[in-house]
């Protein structure tokens, strides 16, 4: 959708709906929305009857539509969505608003939309909220249906504003396009099924993100990870007929004396749990368990629109995990490129693999940050179901700043604690570590794959985002649809944002 901004009237709009937000109080004097008051008195006070006679309650994304019916208002309907309170009026509030809104819009055939915007909060902020809304409220994934592709639809949104806000404006605008892109290519990438999203194909993805939006992407094959001795990624790649791909994108690769944030995100594109196989039915849903490897190169896509002023680099190690006869076992020891010796107890324990090489490689940007985002525990799942991603991290100021960017997009996250009590049961008799507890050990899984990754961190400032619970959503968010979520795309680059001015 095309989305602009426009200082005329919004009366005179020659759109054939129009958007109006109401919060709880908007029509109340002594202080009441200017916009709304003009609209209602230019309808002859339609928007306050629906209001006063309780049609409209103006909760978070109520809907009313009215027709005005040649009244001062020229656009064919007026969309009333509802806002909630509007004295704590958030940024996800409009997100949702806006997205319910349009795709009201949509439902109605609508083509060209007018908006008015809510003047609670900074003009920036809200135009950036309302373009996320729309642009993640209004995607549809038509995957491989032969029917013909739903039409995108409505064509427009000309968002009316004051002309002294049209500066602020067109920074959230952009803002908001930046990060929508971000988060839609994430979504797609965790919705196409794994035939088609192979590690290959999530590099090419990469190079055609990258050549759009000037990064530096570069993919290793087999044998260059070979030639860096990434024994764990290697293992886990080398049960699969699809070839594994490991995927650098970097912005402001030559600006060496920026600071360096690394993101690594794990990208296994298909994971059966090797021979520790994983049940029919656990194993549905696992197209999305390279849902990390996609928020990082969806954060990528998005610092690099905004040309963030660090130099950031995504990492993604890609592979299946798969059974044949080439396939590894549990009792395998491998090498990752550290050195470090790894026993296999579970060879369904392959994210936290593919990570520990791509950890050691982030050691050579001397990185002020990493961090990592991963699917990587059903434990995670069961300790904080689909509310929020568990953190661990052995810095506070990357903490602060996740949680931060996690409340501003809504994609929240929580620190769990990194002790070292969950070193003990990946203790081997054989080798520096195993690389899961075993069956025996009950409790604390998402902690124990934390205490294995930290092994192979060489810098201070880390965190590990297990991101298990959100890759997937059953649509009960407005702007959140059913399937992929392209959780961790906003995150990262929202926190990469607030690195660089920290
Ligand atoms: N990709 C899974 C984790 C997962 C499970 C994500 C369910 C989303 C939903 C991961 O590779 C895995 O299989 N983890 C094992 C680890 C265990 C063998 C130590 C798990 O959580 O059971
Ligand atoms: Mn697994
Ligand atoms: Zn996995």
């Amino acid at each position: 959708m095309n989305i602009t901004l426009n200082n005329a009237p919004i009366l005179d709009s020659a759109a054939d709906t129009l958007l109006v937000f109401v919060g709880r109080g908007s029509l109340d004097n002594p202080t009441p929305n200017l916009v709304i008051d003009g609209i209602n008195t230019a309808m002859n006070g339609a928007i306050a009857e629906l209001v006063s006679g309780g049609d409209f309650t103006a909760n978070l994304s109520d809907v009313s539509v009215l027709y005005p019916r040649g009244t001062g208002v020229a656009a064919r309907r007026v969309v009333v969505v509802g806002l909630g309170d509007a004295a704590d009026l958030t940024p996800d509030a409009i997100r949702r608003a806006t997205a319910t809104a349009l795709q009201r819009a949509r439902t109605l055939k609508s083509q060209q939309v007018a908006a008015a915007i809510p003047p609670e909060l900074d003009t920036a902020t809200t135009l950036q909220a309302m373009t996320e809304g729309a642009l993640l409220g209004l995607y549809q994934y038509h995957g491989q249906k032969s029917s013909e592709p739903p039409v995108a639809r409505p064509e427009s949104l000309a968002i009316h504003l004051s002309a002294d806000a049209m500066d602020a404006a067109q920074n959230g605008l952009t803002a908001g396009r930046a990060f929508a892109a971000g988060g839609i290519t994430a979504r797609t990438l965790v919705n196409l099924p794994p035939n088609y999203c192979t590690p290959a194909y999530m590099a090419e993805q990469a190079d055609n993100i990258a050549k759009a939006h000037g990064l530096k992407c570069t993919v290793l094959e087999r044998h260059q990870m070979e030639a860096l001795k990434m024994g764990a990624l290697l293992a886990v790649a080398q049960g699969s007929a699809t070839p594994p791909r490991f995927i650098i994108l970097e912005h402001n690769a030559d600006k060496k004396d920026l600071a360096a944030v690394v993101l690594v995100g794990k990208g296994v594109t298909f994971d059966t749990g090797g021979y520790s196989l994983k049940t029919a039915d656990g194993m549905v849903g696992m197209k999305a368990d390279m849902g990390g490897g996609a928020a990082v190169i969806g954060a990528m896509q998005t610092v690099a629109m905004l040309n963030i002023p660090l130099r950031v680099i995504g990492l993604v190690p890609a592979a299946d995990n798969m059974v044949s006869g080439n396939a590894y076992r549990p009792q395998d020891v491998v090498t990752a490129s550290n050195g470090k010796t790894i026993e296999i107890i579970s060879t369904d324990a392959e994210g936290r693999l593919l990570l520990a090489d791509a950890l050691v490689y982030a050691k050579r940007y001397d990185p002020a940050a990493v961090v990592d985002i991963a699917t990587l525990t059903g434990a995670m799942v069961v300790a904080l179901g689909s509310a929020a991603s568990g953190v661990y991290a052995t810095d506070d100021t990357v903490m602060q700043h996740l949680f931060d960017a996690g409340e501003f997009t809504q994609e929240r996250v929580w620190r769990m604690p990194l002790y070292t009590d969950y070193n003990k049961p990946i203790e081997s008799d054989t080798a520096d570590m195993k690389n899961s507890a075993g069956a025996n050990v009950r409790g604390g899984g998402a902690g124990i794959a934390a205490a294995f990754l930290k092994n192979f961190v060489e810098y201070p400032a880390w965190a590990h985002v297990d991101m298990a619970g959100k890759m997937t959503s059953d649509g009960d968010n407005t702007y959140v649809p059913k399937g992929a979520t392209g959780y961790g795309a906003r995150l990262l680059a929202e926190f990469v944002r607030r690195w660089a001015e920290k």
